[in-house]
């Protein structure tokens, strides 16, 4: 998986104002130590550091496609070049074998490595700062009891000034707030737990928010972000779905990866809500009760709403091409006679945010890589469609989709002008190159 995050030039020349402010943050190296041994941690707190992991997704980031788990050299791709994830496995050499608790806590906390260089961004520590001394520690112990693989990954390829690394100085006095923030003495325990989940370990905010010109989260959190060429939907307007979600059906969605009433999680959502789905069901309730205390029922964001749904000319000839296409290609799993759709265990088309949210992007993804992943107990497979589908076909079932299944009404551009068909079609061709990168 790479990621995209929006840095810009204008980002760079901020980031290089800020650099005066590296000569007095400069951090000191933190002596390193012998490895060490596994047994020297107690079965419980490994076991607790496993769930910590999976909450983090650390794994994913850390894992390169094929490789081996958390020996790092995955690509992180942003308009600035490549930055590759470390290797985290005990291995003194390449790894962090030789990192003390004290210096894997500042990494956490503070994006420093042991050494004292400073760490990208990329790595969302802004979020691990959230993250309680005991969770830190747990995780250590779990990181530190995995087999030890010897791996270096290759260098990062970012262009100057980016790769000077000591004007994140100036990045983290913008946007590292760093520790743990104290409960709400006003809520509930599980939303205080759900708080914690969603903005410290689970960084819901870094795919879920606007990203600014240097890839700082944009308030209001969690308003909507893009993460690898997929739309990560708003989590404040979930009563505006076109059924509105409840907390069940999100705690659902998180731990399964799916949830009748809204789909399946596609594209980067697919591997967090694997992570969770290997951690205790209560993880998944308490993000789920925090996440719907966000929500205002009075907002009606227009492309979501009940009013924004329409009913498109009967035979309209510009859905004919997209209706023939989908016959063939996608009626026998997402028509009403389909069998999974008549044992009541697939959701319509129509209730997927890929098809009534505001961007076409989700829809288009879907078509073109499928559902590789399996949720529990259900077959939820999706063949990919790029290989078998022009761009102008993939387009064409699109619009048919939106219109005719979703009943919405066209997708529209930047400028607010409606999507007519050759527009999807440059959507697919500029989403398939940005997959190929
Ligand atoms: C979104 C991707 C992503 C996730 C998720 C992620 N990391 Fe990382 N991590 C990175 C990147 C990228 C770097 C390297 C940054 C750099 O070189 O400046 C990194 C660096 C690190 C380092 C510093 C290692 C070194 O040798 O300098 C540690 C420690 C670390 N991560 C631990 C974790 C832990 C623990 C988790 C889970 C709680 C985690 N990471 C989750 C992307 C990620
Ligand atoms: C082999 C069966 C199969 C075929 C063929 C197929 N799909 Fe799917 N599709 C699935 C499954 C399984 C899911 C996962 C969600 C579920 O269980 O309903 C899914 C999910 C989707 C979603 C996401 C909805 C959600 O869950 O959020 C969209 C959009 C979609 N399919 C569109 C299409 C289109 C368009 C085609 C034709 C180009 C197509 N599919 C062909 C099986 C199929
Ligand atoms: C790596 C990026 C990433 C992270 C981290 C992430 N998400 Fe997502 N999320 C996405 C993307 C992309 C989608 C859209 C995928 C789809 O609909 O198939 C999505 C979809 C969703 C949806 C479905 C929304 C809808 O309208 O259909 C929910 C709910 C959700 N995420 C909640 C969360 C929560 C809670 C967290 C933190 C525990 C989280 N996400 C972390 C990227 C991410």
């Amino acid at each position: 998986m790479k990621r995209k995050t929006k840095w810009s030039l204008a980002g760079a020349v901020v980031l290089a104002g800020c650099a005066g402010a590296a000569a007095w943050m400069l951090e000191p190296a933190i002596a390193p130590i012998a490895p060490p041994a596994a047994a020297s941690f107690a079965a419980q707190t490994v076991a607790r550091g496993a769930r910590v992991v999976a909450q983090g997704d650390c794994m994913v980031c850390h894992t390169a496609s094929g490789g081996e788990p958390f020996a790092g050299g995955l690509p992180l791709k942003t308009p600035f070049g490549t930055i590759y994830t470390t290797n985290i496995t005990p291995d003194a050499g390449t790894g962090i074998g030789n990192w003390s608790p004290a210096a894997f806590t500042r990494a956490l906390r503070r994006g420093v490595a042991r050494d004292g260089h400073l760490l990208y961004p990329a790595f969302p520590y802004i979020h691990y700062t959230r993250m309680s001394n005991q969770d830190i520690e747990d995780a250590y112990a779990y990181l530190m009891t995995r087999a030890p693989v010897q791996a270096t990954p290759p260098a990062n390829q970012l262009i100057f000034p980016l790769n000077f690394r000591p004007l994140l100085a100036g990045w983290n006095l913008l946007y590292l707030r760093p520790g743990p923030v104290p409960a709400d003495g006003n809520r509930s325990e599980i939303w205080n737990r759900g708080r914690y989940l969603v903005d410290g370990a689970g960084h819901c905010a870094s795919c879920h928010s606007a990203l600014g010109p240097i890839g700082g989260e944009r308030s209001p959190a969690f308003s909507g972000g893009n993460i690898d060429g997929w739309d990560a939907p708003a989590l404040t307007a979930l009563l505006q779905a076109p059924r509105p979600w409840t907390e069940q059906q999100l705690a659902l969605y998180l731990r399964h990866g799916w949830s009748p009433e809204h789909g399946a999680a596609g594209g980067p959502m697919a591997p967090v809500a694997h992570s969770l789905s290997t951690t205790p069901p209560e993880d998944a309730a308490a993000i789920a009760h925090y996440i719907m205390s966000l929500q205002n029922p009075a907002a009606k964001p227009p492309a979501l709403s009940a009013a924004a749904v329409i009913k498109p000319a009967a035979n309209d000839p510009a859905l004919l091409p997209g209706r023939t296409l989908f016959a063939g290609a996608c009626a026998g799993c997402h028509t009403g006679a389909a069998p999974m759709m008549a044992a009541g265990s697939r959701p319509s088309l129509a209730l997927s945010s890929a098809v009534a949210g505001p961007k076409p992007d989700n829809l288009i993804q879907t078509i073109l890589n499928g559902l590789p992943w399996t949720h529990t107990g259900q077959s939820s497979y999706m063949p990919p469609f790029a290989g078998t589908l022009t761009d102008a076909q993939v387009a064409s079932i699109a619009m048919y989709v939106r219109a005719e299944i979703g009943q919405r009404a066209p997708w529209q551009d930047d400028k607010q002008r409606p999507l007519d068909a050759r527009g999807i079609e440059q959507r697919v061709t500029a989403i398939r190159k940005e997959n190929q990168q």
